[in-house]
Order: structure tokens, then C-alpha cells, then sequence
């Protein structure tokens, strides 16, 4: 489905050496023996997942999609990019399908939270409340307010049924407020986090309220997960990328930067860099994620990754075809001087952008470069590509020697910003 080429960043003999440790890491996440091994449920998850819930998931999100102009997705972290990232590269970022999807939780900040306040109060909208712990203050305050204006507007018994929630099976403040005000819930299951959560409802039910096919996306998955459980890194595509990173980590390049040329795959860069930057970022290890959209950063970062202090290497997402194609049109006086390309796609420009760009970056600039090869981004292959950076991430991490599965170093700003708040006990 991807076409992984790590060739420029690490020779076969390099890669080799790996392989003994690749064998082991691999039997780790199999048999759950590795640090943070309970939470590894995202393994099996496209073979396990309850079937059953997600059916009922479906059809409340044919309800909302049927009911309602706007869905409200409220949430941070792992319970925010998946959705939001997964939306943007399978529908586009001018995206006018109904419902309209809106993301609301992920910042307090006061002027985009009253903005979309303001834009809801004449809108037709339902809630989709996402936390697994039940307590992250920024999704709670923006499901207080929005299930407030909510009651508002319809009262509540109406808003009752256009509110739909993600959270953890039994535990935190949003399952007892689920279960006092009887809200349709779906459950993030307790061995898997945030970060690994995308093929959960946390990602499955906003991306199925816009449409998305959401089975066609677990079962991209699935073949991802039968690839992938393979120790041998001749023949293990994202083992190898691991190693890759594994190796640039090591040999002096200590920031991945993940490139995109189209900038409705930008937000799939947030999310690696949530994947990758949460899950190793520890003990003062760990690469840093960053990330650059082509060609409008060639245009601003440009210069420093051809150019300046040679710490980073890339990972170049390229998608082939593109959902839609603009063809460049003749003009008969021809005074931009662009005639030379009239009849030309824009992808076949972007495609050239990459490839002299990659030439530029490889060959003068001295930038390793990774690429990963998509012949066309669709809910099948989006399923597939989540689970192969979801098993890098971990083997990544377990080279490290690193649990990637917790995030002790998010609590502390938590700690100092409650006890800036005058919450109780900090
Ligand atoms: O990956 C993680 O675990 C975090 O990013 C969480 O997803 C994020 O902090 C939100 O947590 P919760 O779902 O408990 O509200």
C-alpha cells in the first residue's frame, strides 16, 4: 500500500546489525513483556475491536450526520489529532460536506473558544466529548460551555440526544456524568493511550459522522498488523524505518523532520509528532519530531534545512494522485511566461517540486532522506499508515530503551498551572 525507501539514510550492512534486536523487541510487543506492556491492547485492535460497538457507532453517526449541520469534537492530545488529522487528509482542508466538523478543547484560548461559541448559536449541533481520564481541564471546560449553550438553545432532553462521548469504561468525572445524563457512549479501552488511540471511537466516531469508511480504515489496519509482526528487517518495511530513525538518533542527526507537499497531510504531521515526541521524548533521550509542509516551507525553512547546521534528516510523506487535480490553462499572451506549462496537472508540478527538492536536500545539501510513497491516500491506506508509525513508534522506543507508552514529563505543568488556579490538594 506504501512504498518505504530508508536507502539514503542507512545502508543494508547498518541495518543488519539491528536484527538480533529487532527480534526481541518484536517478541516484546507481542508478548506484552516490554515497559508500559498494559498498554499495548492497539496491537490486536484491528482483529479484536468490538465489533459491536462500533455498528451502534455507525449508525449514531449516520443519526448526527442525518440531524445535524455541525459536529462539535471536543478534545486534546491523542483525543484530538487522529480525528483531525485523518479529516484533513481524507476530505480536504475546504472541506464544505454536511455536517461540519468543528474542534473545540484543544487550547483555552479565549478568542478561538468565544469565536466558536458565537458561530454555534444559531447552528444545529451535537457534541462529540472525548477523554479517557475524564478530567483533562482543557476538554472539560469546553464540554461545560458547549453542553451549556446546548441546554440553552434546545433544552435538555434534546441535548441529551446530541451529545456523544469517548472515555474510559468505568473510571474519571465524564463516565459519571455520562452515566447521570445517560449520554450515548463509546469506550477507549483501558489498555490503550491517547497517542495510539486513533483507530479507537476516539477517532472512528467524528470520522465516520463526516463520512469517512471507517471499516475500510480498521481494515487497512489489519493489514498493516500482518505485515508488520515480522522480525526480519529485509522484508519488514517499518521495522526498517525504525531503525532508520534509530540510526540517524545515534549517528548526529538528532531531528526528524516529517515533509508533506500537500498541506491536507500538515495535520498528520501534528500527530507524528504527538506519536513520536510522547512516546520518546524521555530520560533526555529521544529524537525531535518537527515538521514542514512543501513547497510553502521551502519557501521559509527552506533555506536552513539545504543550508544550515546539519542536525536533521527527513521523512517525505509523497502521495502520488491526488483526490482532485487542477489542469494549468494556456493564456495567448503568455506574459507570466508560464505557457510552458499550460496542459500540465498541478500534481505533475508538485511531483517535480519533490523530486528536485529531494535531489537538492540528498545530493547538495547532505540531508538523509527517508520516503515514504503513497500511491493515493484513502481510509484504507490512512489505516494501514497509522498502525506502521503506531509499531515504529514502539520498536523505536524499546531501542531506546525507553516505556513508550507513559508521559511523566506532561503532569508537571498540570501540577504548576492547578496550583496557579487554586485547585483543590496542588
Ligand atoms: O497521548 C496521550 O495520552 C495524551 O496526549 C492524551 O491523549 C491527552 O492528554 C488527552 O487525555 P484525555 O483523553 O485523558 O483527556
Amino acid at each position: 500500500m506504501i512504498k518505504v525507501d530508508v536507502s539514503n539514510v542507512i545502508s543494508e550492512e547498518e541495518i543488519a546489525k539491528y536484527s538480533e534486536k529487532a527480534k526481541t523487541i518484536n517478541k516484546m510487543i507481542n508478548e506484552k513483556t516490554g515497559p508500559g506492556n498494559d498498554f499495548l491492547g492497539w496491537v490486536d485492535w484491528p482483529e479484536n475491536y468490538d465489533k459491536e460497538e462500533l455498528e451502534r457507532l455507525i449508525r449514531d453517526a449516520k443519526y448526527v450526520r442525518e440531524n445535524f449541520d455541525v459536529l462539535v469534537v471536543a478534545g486534546i492530545g491523542g483525543s484530538y489529532l487522529g480525528a483531525r488529522c485523518a479529516l484533513d487528509a481524507l476530505k480536504g482542508i475546504k472541506n464544505t460536506e454536511k455536517p461540519e466538523i468543528i474542534f473545540m478543547g484543544q487550547t483555552f484560548s479565549p478568542n478561538y473558544t468565544a469565536q466558536v461559541l458565537d458561530y454555534l448559536k444559531d447552528k444545529n449541533f451535537a457534541i462529540n466529548v472525548i477523554s479517557k481520564s475524564g478530567t483533562t481541564t482543557e476538554t472539560s471546560i469546553a464540554f461545560r460551555l458547549l453542553k451549556s449553550l446546548l441546554e440553552e438553545k434546545v433544552g435538555k432532553e434534546n441535548a441529551r440526544k446530541a451529545i456523544f462521548a469517548v472515555t474510559d469504561k468505568e473510571k474519571g468525572a465524564l463516565k459519571t456524568l455520562c452515566n447521570q445524563e445517560g449520554y450515548s457512549t463509546y469506550v477507549l479501552p483501558g489498555n490503550i493511550g491517547g497517542r495510539y488511540s486513533v483507530l479507537t471511537p476516539v477517532g472512528l466516531f467524528p470520522l465516520a459522522v463526516s463520512g469517512v469508511d471507517v471499516k475500510a480504515m480498521l481494515e487497512g489496519a489489519k493489514v498493516a498488523k500482518k505485515e508488520f509482526d515480522n522480525p526480519n528487517l529485509k522484508e519488514n518495511s517499518c521495522y526498517r524505518y525504525a531503525v532508520s530513525r534509530d540510526y540517524m538518533y545515534r549517528h548526529g542527526h538528532p531531528v526528524e523532520m516529517y515533509v508533506t507537499y500537500e498541506p491536507q497531510m500538515t495535520q498528520i504531521s501534528e500527530w507524528l509528532k504527538q506519536l513520536f515526541g510522547e512516546s520518546e521524548g524521555k530520560e533526555k533521550k529521544g529524537l525531535l519530531p518537527t515538521s514542514a509542509t512543501f513547497s510553502t516551507d521551502l519557501h521559509s525553512l527552506g533555506q536552513f534545512i539545504q543550508d544550515g547546521s546539519p542536525i536533521l534528516f527527513e521523512t517525505i510523506l509523497n502521495v502520488i494522485n491526488p483526490q482532485l487535480d487542477v489542469v494549468i490553462p494556456s493564456d495567448k499572451d503568455d506574459l507570466d511566461g508560464l505557457n510552458y506549462l499550460a496542459g500540465k496537472k498541478l500534481s505533475y508540478v508538485n511531483q517535480m517540486a519533490y523530486q528536485g527538492t529531494l535531489n537538492a536536500h540528498e545530493v547538495d545539501g547532505g540531508v538523509p532522506c527517508n520516503v515514504i510513497t503513497i500511491e493515493k491516500m484513502d481510509a484504507k491506506t490512512l489505516g494501514y499508515l497509522f498502525y506502521f508509525f503506531m509499531r515504529a513508534c514502539a520498536l523505536s522506543a524499546y531501542l531506546l530503551e525507553i516505556n513508550p507508552f507513559n508521559q511523566p514529563g506532561v503532569e508537571i505543568y498540570k501540577k504548576n498551572m492547578f496550583h496557579l488556579l487554586g485547585k483543590k490538594g496542588y
